[in-house]
This record gives C-alpha cells, structure tokens and sequence, in this order.
C-alpha cells in the first residue's frame, strides 16, 4: 500500500497508507491533515490541495496536465516550480512513497 506523508509548515508530519485509488488530495482530507482542504472536489478548480513535493520524489510523480499547470497560477502560497502540484491530480496507484510539504499560507 502507498505511503504518504505530509509534512506541516512546523514539520509536524502525518504519514498515511492510502488506497491505490485514491488522491493525495481525498486522503489527506479523508484523515484530516490541515491545510489541505480540497474545495472543489478534485477538479483542479480551486488550487485549495496545493502541496510541495520533495525533489525526492519529483520523478515518481504523473506528468501535469493542462488545467493543473493554470490552476497553480492561483495558490495562496506562491508557486514553487516543480515541486507545486495539486494532490487532487496525483493518484497514488503508481506511488510506492511520497513525501509532501503543506504550504504555509494554507495552513
Ligand atoms: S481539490 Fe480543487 S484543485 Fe484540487
């Protein structure tokens, strides 16, 4: 089963199994992690699953769609190149780990 962990601005972490059928986006707000809200329901339409990968783990990653690339334009914690991507997009059936960091300004 994939691992996720998040890591607060505090570095507080929360490390979660998660279903291979799921998004980095419902699991973390299926557990609760703070600051990962996910407003719209995973339609890459509200930027409020903003997380920042860690370079580890930038290669594991699905490549970005259109419509993620345009809603990382509107993160309340300015963009930080690769490593910004929206958890509703990243499905976890082809992660085996992945460590991500809560932006700030979402928590
Ligand atoms: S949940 Fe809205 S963009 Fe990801």
């Amino acid at each position: 089963m994939p691992t996720i962990t998040y890591v607060q601005p505090d570095g507080t972490e929360t490390v979660l199994d998660v279903q291979p059928t799921t998004s980095a986006m419902r699991a973390a707000v299926s557990a609760g992690v703070p600051g990962i809200v996910g407003e719209c329901g995973g339609q890459a339409m509200c930027a409020t699953c903003h997380v920042l990968v860690r370079p580890d783990f930038l290669d594991v990653l699905p490549p970005m769609g259109e419509d993620e690339d345009e809603m990382l334009e509107c993160t309340s914690t300015p963009r930080d190149g690769a490593r910004s991507r929206l958890g509703c997009q990243i499905s976890c059936g082809t992660l085996d780990a992945l460590v991500v960091d809560v932006p700030a300004g979402q928590v």
